[in-house]
């Protein structure tokens, strides 16, 4: 029997005790290189959970240890390079010349497996990163929907290519190809999704790659090594765990990357681009920081403005690159908005994310609490209040959102990108602040306005849509569905993502070319009878 402690927003202590829950231990040696799975050797990298366990010996609470992976060393990363960069062979490895229907019954394949690990990998999105069982249930399904989708969107796009167009006098049968050698790096606030939003179409297009998981969310991965290595071919797919500085920075010095597809910071990002020697070679697909404002008119609905609100700040504790993280609220509202919001904030649960109905749970980095308190503080001591009862109070693993107001340029709460539960509200009586903020902002990835006068609404949408990439009408800002553009402004996105457009992204459009005469003609036609290409044909995938 496990003996959990949380201490609760009003400051008494929950004890939780769990007869049935348990916490998960994966102790994982395994690392995927050129289809073998092999044990490291070197020292491992325990795993721990920021849900706090009371010791038994002194009552004391600590993180949870659940697991350890390999800590893995800058050798072992340029061997998985090694084997990218052979199974790619220069464009003329199995997997980049594959037909295409034969490399998504691979990646179909994989699906089918990956969906008999379910459980095991929600039970870890719940104990690795405090994802409440719902958001950790649905982040499994949509991985596995959005794996589905891409093979179909593939299909489409292979199907518009199944034909040759000809323009001043010259035949072209035009494709997309892949690009070549992927690093693919994703976030801990979606460890599976995010990185199989970059991974899956990067492989189904032909690349080959080298993957590693986020600094929190390792153990989850574990269980998909062995479908990796059933599905695809070896090199195809390389898995590596450990620290970024040991393993992406040796592969990227290489120079044998094409592609960096990363999730995450921008710091992160122009660092590893830094270690690139050939930095016009590299192409980038990232997902970076953003801090989506929300916009509340006059004649908002109150109600409906504050619930989404709520989900847009608070769903996984505001660590959502899409999260609300700053709220402009004009003047002659901005007294309602704050008594209902903050009302609704407090009103929230807290518990742990197996709980039925936990909204706010644990947060996974030990010293995130301290950082949204220090935020909170910074915010006071420059004249902003919090506006909730519970705001503010500090646990070992939570910092309970704090609605702050009146928040202005001096305070690290309006630049900042908190990721985590603390919400900033600043009023306006003009709309020309908001719109110069988010101009002078480093950031563009979303907006939520909210409002109902289309002729206010129809010009600000007009500005907005020209700062931001999506322009979310009285509703939260969100990445889903996934086939809708995912991509930022400024600092926020370099590339597109959605089913349909990720595979543009990791590919190139690349074709063949012959001048319309008997000569040529003659030789495409034989072509075309025959298996010898797999690049030349117009076969209709169904
Ligand atoms: O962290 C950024 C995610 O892409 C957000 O996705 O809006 O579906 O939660 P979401």
């Amino acid at each position: 029997m496990f003996s959990f402690l949380l201490n609760s927003l009003n400051k008494i202590k929950i004890m939780h005790t769990l007869t049935t829950v348990k916490p998960p231990f994966v102790s994982s040696k395994s690392y995927l290189i050129n289809g073998q799975i092999s044990d490291w050797n070197g020292p491992m990298a325990n795993v721990y959970s920021n849900i706090q366990l009371e010791k038994s010996t002194d009552g004391k609470v600590e993180p949870t240890l659940i697991g350890s992976v390999p800590d893995m060393q800058s050798e072992i990363a340029v061997e998985a390079l090694n084997a990218a960069v052979k199974a790619f062979a220069r464009g003329q490895g199995l997997w980049p010349t594959m037909k295409v229907k034969d490399r998504m019954a691979c990646v179909e394949k994989f699906a089918g497996q990956m969906k008999e690990k379910r459980d095991e990998i929600i039970e870890l999105l719940m104990w690795e990163i405090g994802k409440n069982k719902p958001d950790a249930t649905k982040e499994f399904d949509r991985t596995v929907e959005y794996i589905y989708d891409t093979i179909n969107a593939y299909k489409m796009l292979d199907r518009k290519s199944a034909k040759f167009d000809k323009e001043g006098g010259i035949y072209a049968h035009i494709r997309r190809g892949p690009l070549g050698v992927v690093l693919c790096l994703g976030p801990y606030n979606y460890p599976l999704n995010e990185t199989f939003c970059l991974l899956i179409p990067a492989l189904i297009m032909g690349n080959t790659a080298i993957f590693k998981p986020a600094k929190l969310g390792v153990l989850l991965i574990t269980p998909l090594l062995e479908a990796f290595k059933n599905c695809f071919p070896p090199g195809v797919v390389n898995v590596l765990f450990g620290r970024g500085r040991n393993i992406a920075t040796p592969i990227m010095r290489s120079g044998n990357v094409d592609v960096l597809a990363l999730i995450g910071h921008s710091s992160s990002a122009v660092a590893l681009q830094d270690e690139h020697p050939h930095k016009n070679r590299l192409r980038l697909i990232l997902g970076l920081e953003a801090k989506n404002p929300a916009i509340i008119l006059p004649d908002a609905d109150l109600d409906h403005a504050v619930k989404e609100c709520i989900s847009g700040t608070l769903s996984y504790n505001g660590q959502r690159c899409t999260a609300l993280k700053i709220l402009y609220v004009h003047e002659s509202i901005k007294d309602e908005f704050l008594k209902r919001f903050s009302e609704a904030v407090d009103q929230l649960k807290f518990g742990l994310p197996w709980e039925d109905g936990s909204f706010l749970t644990p947060l996974p980095e030990p010293n995130k609490p301290a950082y949204i308190r220090n935020l909170v503080d910074d915010a006071i001591s420059k004249g902003a209040k919090i506006m909730n009862k519970k705001g503010g109070e500090l646990s070992p693993n939570y910092c309970y959102p704090a609605v702050m107001y009146p928040v202005d340029q001096s305070m690290d709460l309006f630049h900042e990108e908190q990721f985590g539960p603390v919400i900033p509200v600043v009023s306006f009586s003009h709309i020309d602040q908001p719109l110069n903020d988010m101009a002078n902002s480093e950031y563009g990835q979303q907006v939520s306005l909210f409002g109902q006068d289309v002729k206010e609404l129809g010009s600000l949408i007009d500005t907005l849509a020209n700062l931001v990439c999506r322009v979310n009408l009285n509703s939260s800002c969100q990445r889903g569905p996934d086939v809708y553009p995912f991509t930022g402004r400024k600092n926020s996105a370099v590339g597109t993502l959605s089913v349909f457009d990720a595979l543009r992204s990791f590919s190139i459009r690349t074709f063949v070319a012959s001048k319309d005469n008997e000569y040529n003609n003659q030789i495409l036609n034989n072509l075309l009878n025959s298996d010898h290409s797999n690049f030349i044909n117009t076969e209709y995938l169904l």
